[in-house]
Protein backbone atom coordinates (compact mmCIF):
# COMPACT_ATOMS: atom_id res chain seq x y z
CA UNK A 1 0.00 0.00 0.00
CA UNK A 2 2.84 2.56 0.94
CA UNK A 3 4.41 1.87 -2.32
CA UNK A 4 1.33 2.37 -4.33
CA UNK A 5 0.51 5.29 -2.28
CA UNK A 6 3.78 7.11 -3.08
CA UNK A 7 3.48 6.69 -6.81
CA UNK A 8 -0.15 8.05 -6.54
CA UNK A 9 1.66 12.13 -6.77
CA UNK A 10 3.40 10.71 -10.26
CA UNK A 11 0.65 8.82 -11.39
CA UNK A 12 -0.67 12.01 -13.10
CA UNK A 13 1.92 11.66 -16.03
CA UNK A 14 2.72 7.78 -16.04
CA UNK A 15 -0.44 6.92 -16.37
CA UNK A 16 -1.18 7.10 -20.34
CA UNK A 17 2.49 5.14 -20.31
CA UNK A 18 1.46 2.43 -18.11
CA UNK A 19 -1.39 1.56 -19.80
CA UNK A 20 0.63 1.28 -23.28
CA UNK A 21 3.20 -0.77 -21.16
CA UNK A 22 0.52 -3.40 -19.87
CA UNK A 23 -1.54 -3.95 -23.15
CA UNK A 24 1.80 -4.20 -25.00
CA UNK A 25 3.75 -6.39 -22.40
CA UNK A 26 0.77 -9.37 -22.38
CA UNK A 27 0.78 -10.21 -26.21
CA UNK A 28 5.01 -10.01 -26.05
CA UNK A 29 5.54 -12.33 -22.61
CA UNK A 30 2.33 -14.82 -23.29
CA UNK A 31 2.22 -14.99 -26.71
CA UNK A 32 -1.54 -15.20 -26.12
CA UNK A 33 -5.05 -13.21 -26.99
CA UNK A 34 -4.89 -11.20 -23.99
CA UNK A 35 -7.35 -8.16 -25.59
CA UNK A 36 -7.52 -4.73 -23.90
CA UNK A 37 -10.03 -2.46 -23.83
CA UNK A 38 -9.42 1.03 -22.57
CA UNK A 39 -10.32 4.67 -22.30
CA UNK A 40 -8.78 6.11 -25.13
CA UNK A 41 -5.68 8.04 -23.58
CA UNK A 42 -5.78 11.60 -25.71
CA UNK A 43 -2.15 13.81 -25.99
CA UNK A 44 -1.77 15.98 -22.86
CA UNK A 45 -4.55 14.41 -20.96
CA UNK A 46 -2.98 12.19 -18.99
CA UNK A 47 -2.60 14.56 -16.21
CA UNK A 48 -6.62 14.40 -15.22
CA UNK A 49 -6.15 10.80 -14.39
CA UNK A 50 -5.58 10.32 -10.54
CA UNK A 51 -5.81 6.41 -10.48
CA UNK A 52 -4.57 3.68 -13.18
CA UNK A 53 -7.05 0.59 -12.35
CA UNK A 54 -7.21 -2.87 -14.27
CA UNK A 55 -10.37 -4.83 -14.52
CA UNK A 56 -9.83 -8.05 -15.90
CA UNK A 57 -13.00 -10.36 -16.24
CA UNK A 58 -13.52 -14.03 -16.96
CA UNK A 59 -14.60 -13.22 -20.75
CA UNK A 60 -14.07 -10.16 -22.43
CA UNK A 61 -16.63 -9.87 -24.65
CA UNK A 62 -19.22 -11.46 -22.91
CA UNK A 63 -22.38 -9.05 -22.66
CA UNK A 64 -22.32 -9.80 -19.19
CA UNK A 65 -19.10 -8.46 -18.58
CA UNK A 66 -19.39 -5.56 -20.98
CA UNK A 67 -21.99 -4.41 -18.22
CA UNK A 68 -19.40 -4.96 -15.24
CA UNK A 69 -17.04 -2.15 -17.44
CA UNK A 70 -19.60 0.33 -18.31
CA UNK A 71 -20.53 0.68 -14.80
CA UNK A 72 -16.46 0.69 -13.89
CA UNK A 73 -15.93 2.99 -16.65
CA UNK A 74 -19.02 5.09 -15.33
CA UNK A 75 -16.89 5.56 -11.86
CA UNK A 76 -13.74 5.94 -13.31
CA UNK A 77 -14.54 9.14 -15.21
CA UNK A 78 -16.64 10.51 -12.05
CA UNK A 79 -13.02 9.49 -9.95
CA UNK A 80 -10.34 10.44 -12.03
CA UNK A 81 -9.58 6.83 -13.01
CA UNK A 82 -7.72 5.19 -16.12
CA UNK A 83 -9.19 1.83 -16.07
CA UNK A 84 -8.23 -0.42 -18.47
CA UNK A 85 -10.34 -3.67 -19.01
CA UNK A 86 -8.69 -6.91 -20.19
CA UNK A 87 -8.36 -10.37 -20.38
CA UNK A 88 -9.47 -13.59 -21.86
CA UNK A 89 -11.42 -13.17 -25.36
CA UNK A 90 -12.72 -16.53 -24.06
CA UNK A 91 -13.00 -17.79 -20.90
CA UNK A 92 -9.50 -19.46 -20.18
CA UNK A 93 -8.66 -19.40 -16.41
CA UNK A 94 -4.50 -19.46 -17.52
CA UNK A 95 -5.31 -16.52 -19.70
CA UNK A 96 -6.90 -14.97 -16.82
CA UNK A 97 -4.36 -16.05 -14.20
CA UNK A 98 -1.34 -14.43 -16.51
CA UNK A 99 -3.50 -11.55 -17.35
CA UNK A 100 -3.78 -10.35 -13.59
CA UNK A 101 -0.31 -10.99 -13.07
CA UNK A 102 0.85 -8.82 -15.64
CA UNK A 103 -1.06 -6.35 -14.46
CA UNK A 104 0.50 -6.42 -11.18
CA UNK A 105 3.66 -6.45 -13.05
CA UNK A 106 3.12 -2.92 -14.59
CA UNK A 107 2.54 -1.67 -10.80
CA UNK A 108 -0.88 -0.49 -11.44
CA UNK A 109 -2.83 0.85 -8.25
CA UNK A 110 -5.73 -1.65 -8.05
CA UNK A 111 -6.98 -4.24 -9.58
CA UNK A 112 -10.44 -5.96 -10.24
CA UNK A 113 -11.15 -9.38 -10.66
CA UNK A 114 -12.77 -12.51 -9.66
CA UNK A 115 -11.53 -15.15 -7.53
CA UNK A 116 -12.56 -18.08 -9.82
CA UNK A 117 -10.88 -20.94 -8.06
CA UNK A 118 -7.98 -22.15 -6.03
CA UNK A 119 -5.52 -20.88 -8.29
CA UNK A 120 -6.37 -17.21 -7.94
CA UNK A 121 -6.18 -17.33 -3.90
CA UNK A 122 -2.02 -17.62 -4.29
CA UNK A 123 -1.57 -15.19 -6.69
CA UNK A 124 -3.80 -12.46 -5.33
CA UNK A 125 -2.43 -12.79 -1.77
CA UNK A 126 1.22 -12.40 -3.60
CA UNK A 127 0.04 -9.25 -5.06
CA UNK A 128 -1.54 -7.88 -2.33
CA UNK A 129 1.58 -8.66 -0.03
CA UNK A 130 3.52 -6.29 -2.63
CA UNK A 131 1.13 -3.68 -1.84
CA UNK A 132 -1.35 -3.77 -4.80
CA UNK A 133 -5.08 -4.12 -3.78
CA UNK A 134 -7.23 -6.58 -4.92
CA UNK A 135 -10.81 -6.76 -5.68
CA UNK A 136 -12.78 -9.13 -6.34
CA UNK A 137 -15.86 -8.96 -8.50
CA UNK A 138 -18.64 -11.16 -9.23
CA UNK A 139 -17.01 -14.29 -8.05
CA UNK A 140 -15.37 -14.60 -4.24
CA UNK A 141 -12.46 -16.34 -3.26
CA UNK A 142 -12.87 -16.02 0.61
CA UNK A 143 -10.01 -17.23 1.91
CA UNK A 144 -7.46 -15.35 -0.19
CA UNK A 145 -6.42 -11.81 1.22
CA UNK A 146 -8.54 -9.51 -1.36
CA UNK A 147 -9.69 -6.54 0.04
CA UNK A 148 -13.47 -6.30 -0.50
CA UNK A 149 -15.88 -8.49 -2.75
CA UNK A 150 -18.74 -6.88 -4.60
CA UNK A 151 -21.19 -9.09 -6.78
CA UNK A 152 -24.21 -11.64 -6.02
CA UNK A 153 -24.24 -13.68 -3.30
CA UNK A 154 -23.75 -16.70 -5.24
CA UNK A 155 -24.68 -19.19 -3.05
CA UNK A 156 -28.27 -17.31 -2.27
CA UNK A 157 -28.99 -16.75 -6.33
CA UNK A 158 -28.57 -20.67 -6.87
CA UNK A 159 -31.20 -20.80 -3.86
CA UNK A 160 -33.64 -18.21 -5.33
CA UNK A 161 -33.74 -20.07 -8.36
CA UNK A 162 -34.52 -23.40 -6.84
CA UNK A 163 -37.22 -21.95 -5.01
CA UNK A 164 -38.40 -19.99 -8.24
CA UNK A 165 -38.47 -23.53 -9.89
CA UNK A 166 -40.85 -24.84 -6.91
CA UNK A 167 -43.09 -22.50 -7.49
CA UNK A 168 -43.13 -22.39 -10.99
CA UNK A 169 -43.71 -26.11 -11.54
CA UNK A 170 -46.12 -26.61 -9.03
CA UNK A 171 -42.67 -29.10 -6.74
CA UNK A 172 -42.98 -31.64 -10.15
CA UNK A 173 -40.07 -31.34 -12.09
CA UNK A 174 -37.03 -33.41 -13.59
CA UNK A 175 -34.25 -30.83 -13.57
CA UNK A 176 -31.24 -30.75 -15.81
CA UNK A 177 -28.39 -28.65 -14.93
CA UNK A 178 -26.22 -26.92 -17.41
CA UNK A 179 -23.52 -24.89 -15.22
CA UNK A 180 -20.70 -22.85 -16.62
CA UNK A 181 -17.67 -24.77 -14.93
CA UNK A 182 -17.80 -27.51 -12.49
CA UNK A 183 -14.36 -26.06 -11.10
CA UNK A 184 -15.85 -22.53 -10.67
CA UNK A 185 -16.52 -21.02 -7.14
CA UNK A 186 -19.35 -19.19 -8.25
CA UNK A 187 -21.27 -22.10 -10.40
CA UNK A 188 -20.66 -24.39 -7.79
CA UNK A 189 -22.10 -22.24 -5.35
CA UNK A 190 -25.09 -21.16 -7.38
CA UNK A 191 -25.70 -25.21 -8.31
CA UNK A 192 -25.18 -25.98 -3.98
CA UNK A 193 -27.71 -23.32 -3.61
CA UNK A 194 -29.91 -24.53 -6.09
CA UNK A 195 -29.55 -28.11 -4.19
CA UNK A 196 -30.33 -27.14 -1.05
CA UNK A 197 -33.36 -25.27 -2.31
CA UNK A 198 -35.58 -28.42 -4.20
CA UNK A 199 -33.18 -31.12 -1.84
CA UNK A 200 -36.79 -31.63 0.33
CA UNK A 201 -39.36 -31.07 -2.86
CA UNK A 202 -40.32 -35.12 -3.53
CA UNK A 203 -41.19 -34.31 -6.73
CA UNK A 204 -37.98 -32.60 -7.87
CA UNK A 205 -35.56 -34.58 -9.52
CA UNK A 206 -32.07 -33.93 -10.34
CA UNK A 207 -31.56 -36.01 -13.49
CA UNK A 208 -28.37 -34.68 -14.79
CA UNK A 209 -25.75 -31.89 -14.11
CA UNK A 210 -23.10 -30.91 -17.36
CA UNK A 211 -20.68 -28.22 -17.90
CA UNK A 212 -20.91 -25.89 -20.39
CA UNK A 213 -17.45 -23.86 -20.13
CA UNK A 214 -19.04 -20.94 -20.05
CA UNK A 215 -19.87 -21.11 -23.77
CA UNK A 216 -23.51 -20.54 -25.45
CA UNK A 217 -22.48 -23.61 -28.18
CA UNK A 218 -21.40 -26.22 -25.79
CA UNK A 219 -24.37 -25.14 -23.75
CA UNK A 220 -27.05 -26.17 -26.91
CA UNK A 221 -24.72 -29.06 -27.30
CA UNK A 222 -25.37 -30.13 -23.65
CA UNK A 223 -28.96 -29.75 -23.99
CA UNK A 224 -29.24 -31.59 -27.10
CA UNK A 225 -27.62 -34.96 -25.30
CA UNK A 226 -29.46 -34.21 -22.45
CA UNK A 227 -32.95 -34.36 -24.33
CA UNK A 228 -31.45 -37.75 -26.13
CA UNK A 229 -30.26 -39.55 -22.96
CA UNK A 230 -33.07 -38.33 -20.96
CA UNK A 231 -36.41 -38.22 -22.70
CA UNK A 232 -38.40 -37.63 -19.13
CA UNK A 233 -36.19 -34.31 -18.52
CA UNK A 234 -39.17 -31.42 -18.31
CA UNK A 235 -36.78 -28.74 -16.87
CA UNK A 236 -33.43 -26.78 -17.45
CA UNK A 237 -31.90 -24.61 -14.82
CA UNK A 238 -28.73 -22.42 -16.19
CA UNK A 239 -26.72 -21.25 -14.28
CA UNK A 240 -24.22 -18.41 -16.38
CA UNK A 241 -25.22 -15.89 -18.66
CA UNK A 242 -25.00 -17.77 -21.92
CA UNK A 243 -26.68 -20.91 -20.71
CA UNK A 244 -30.13 -20.53 -20.95
CA UNK A 245 -29.97 -19.03 -24.53
CA UNK A 246 -28.49 -22.41 -25.36
CA UNK A 247 -30.55 -24.10 -23.68
CA UNK A 248 -33.86 -22.18 -25.49
CA UNK A 249 -32.01 -22.77 -28.79
CA UNK A 250 -32.32 -26.24 -28.66
CA UNK A 251 -35.37 -26.46 -26.60
CA UNK A 252 -37.05 -23.82 -29.03
CA UNK A 253 -36.00 -26.54 -32.02
CA UNK A 254 -37.29 -29.59 -30.69
CA UNK A 255 -40.02 -29.51 -28.28
CA UNK A 256 -43.46 -28.53 -28.36
CA UNK A 257 -44.03 -24.98 -26.27
CA UNK A 258 -45.08 -25.58 -23.33
CA UNK A 259 -43.07 -29.04 -22.47
CA UNK A 260 -40.22 -27.79 -21.05
CA UNK A 261 -39.44 -25.73 -17.95
CA UNK A 262 -36.54 -23.36 -18.54
CA UNK A 263 -34.81 -20.78 -15.55
CA UNK A 264 -31.76 -19.54 -16.45
CA UNK A 265 -29.03 -16.57 -15.23
CA UNK A 266 -29.10 -12.79 -15.95
CA UNK A 267 -30.75 -10.68 -18.42
CA UNK A 268 -29.17 -10.63 -22.02
CA UNK A 269 -31.11 -8.48 -24.58
CA UNK A 270 -30.94 -12.26 -26.38
CA UNK A 271 -32.54 -13.95 -22.73
CA UNK A 272 -35.04 -11.34 -22.36
CA UNK A 273 -36.31 -12.27 -26.23
CA UNK A 274 -36.82 -15.87 -25.45
CA UNK A 275 -38.96 -14.41 -22.05
CA UNK A 276 -40.76 -12.40 -24.04
CA UNK A 277 -41.36 -15.92 -26.39
CA UNK A 278 -42.16 -17.94 -23.44
CA UNK A 279 -38.87 -20.03 -24.45
CA UNK A 280 -37.34 -19.64 -20.98
CA UNK A 281 -40.06 -19.00 -18.06
CA UNK A 282 -37.90 -17.37 -15.28
CA UNK A 283 -34.03 -15.65 -15.12
CA UNK A 284 -32.10 -14.99 -12.46
CA UNK A 285 -31.52 -11.04 -12.35
CA UNK A 286 -27.93 -10.05 -11.04
CA UNK A 287 -26.71 -6.58 -11.34
CA UNK A 288 -23.33 -6.00 -13.36
CA UNK A 289 -23.30 -2.34 -13.64
CA UNK A 290 -23.75 -1.99 -9.70
CA UNK A 291 -20.77 -4.26 -9.19
CA UNK A 292 -18.40 -2.35 -12.16
CA UNK A 293 -19.13 1.08 -10.39
CA UNK A 294 -19.15 -0.49 -6.89
CA UNK A 295 -15.87 -1.82 -7.28
CA UNK A 296 -13.89 1.32 -8.41
CA UNK A 297 -15.51 3.20 -5.81
CA UNK A 298 -14.31 0.69 -3.39
CA UNK A 299 -10.85 0.58 -4.71
CA UNK A 300 -10.81 4.29 -4.40
CA UNK A 301 -11.73 4.04 -0.70
CA UNK A 302 -9.11 1.67 0.03
CA UNK A 303 -6.28 3.46 -1.83
CA UNK A 304 -7.26 6.32 0.17
CA UNK A 305 -7.04 4.46 3.44
CA UNK A 306 -10.87 4.55 4.06
CA UNK A 307 -12.80 1.16 5.89
CA UNK A 308 -14.82 -0.83 3.31
CA UNK A 309 -16.76 -3.72 4.13
CA UNK A 310 -15.37 -6.94 3.18
CA UNK A 311 -18.35 -8.03 1.32
CA UNK A 312 -20.84 -5.88 -0.45
CA UNK A 313 -23.79 -8.39 -2.04
CA UNK A 314 -25.33 -6.61 -5.03
CA UNK A 315 -29.39 -7.05 -5.62
CA UNK A 316 -30.65 -10.53 -7.01
CA UNK A 317 -34.41 -11.30 -7.81
CA UNK A 318 -36.42 -13.42 -9.74
CA UNK A 319 -37.74 -12.21 -13.38
CA UNK A 320 -40.84 -13.56 -15.22
CA UNK A 321 -42.16 -12.58 -18.42
CA UNK A 322 -44.93 -10.39 -16.15
CA UNK A 323 -42.29 -8.56 -15.25
CA UNK A 324 -40.55 -7.29 -18.25
CA UNK A 325 -42.75 -4.38 -18.63
CA UNK A 326 -40.91 -3.39 -15.61
CA UNK A 327 -37.54 -3.82 -16.71
CA UNK A 328 -37.57 -2.13 -19.66
CA UNK A 329 -38.85 1.40 -17.64
CA UNK A 330 -36.25 0.96 -15.45
CA UNK A 331 -32.93 0.14 -17.94
CA UNK A 332 -34.50 0.52 -21.30
CA UNK A 333 -33.50 -3.09 -21.71
CA UNK A 334 -31.31 -6.22 -20.75
CA UNK A 335 -28.72 -4.99 -18.30
C1 LIG B 1 -21.51 -14.84 -14.31
C2 LIG B 1 -20.17 -14.42 -14.87
C3 LIG B 1 -19.83 -15.24 -16.08
C4 LIG B 1 -20.93 -15.14 -17.10
C5 LIG B 1 -20.62 -16.08 -18.25
C6 LIG B 1 -22.57 -14.76 -15.38
O1 LIG B 1 -23.76 -15.29 -14.88
O2 LIG B 1 -21.89 -14.05 -13.21
O3 LIG B 1 -19.18 -14.62 -13.91
O4 LIG B 1 -18.60 -14.84 -16.64
O5 LIG B 1 -22.17 -15.51 -16.52
O6 LIG B 1 -21.50 -15.96 -19.32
Amino acid sequence: MEMCMGRLARLGYVAGALCFIVSCSFAVFYGVKVVSHKQPVEKGTQQKYKYHLVLVPEELDNEYWRLVEKGAQAAAKKYGVLLEYVGPKQANIDVHLKTIEMAAASKVDGIMTQGLDDQFTPLINRIVEQGIPVVTVDTDTVNSKRLAYIGTDNYYSGYLAGKAMIADTKGKANVAIITGSFYKNHQQERVKGFEDAVKSEKGIHIIDVEESEISRVRAAEKTYQILQNHPNVNAFFGTSALDGVGIAQVVEQYKKPGQIYIISFDTLPETLEYIRKGTIQATVVQEPYQMGYGAVKIMIDIINRKKVPSVVHTDTSILRAKDLPQIRKETGEGR
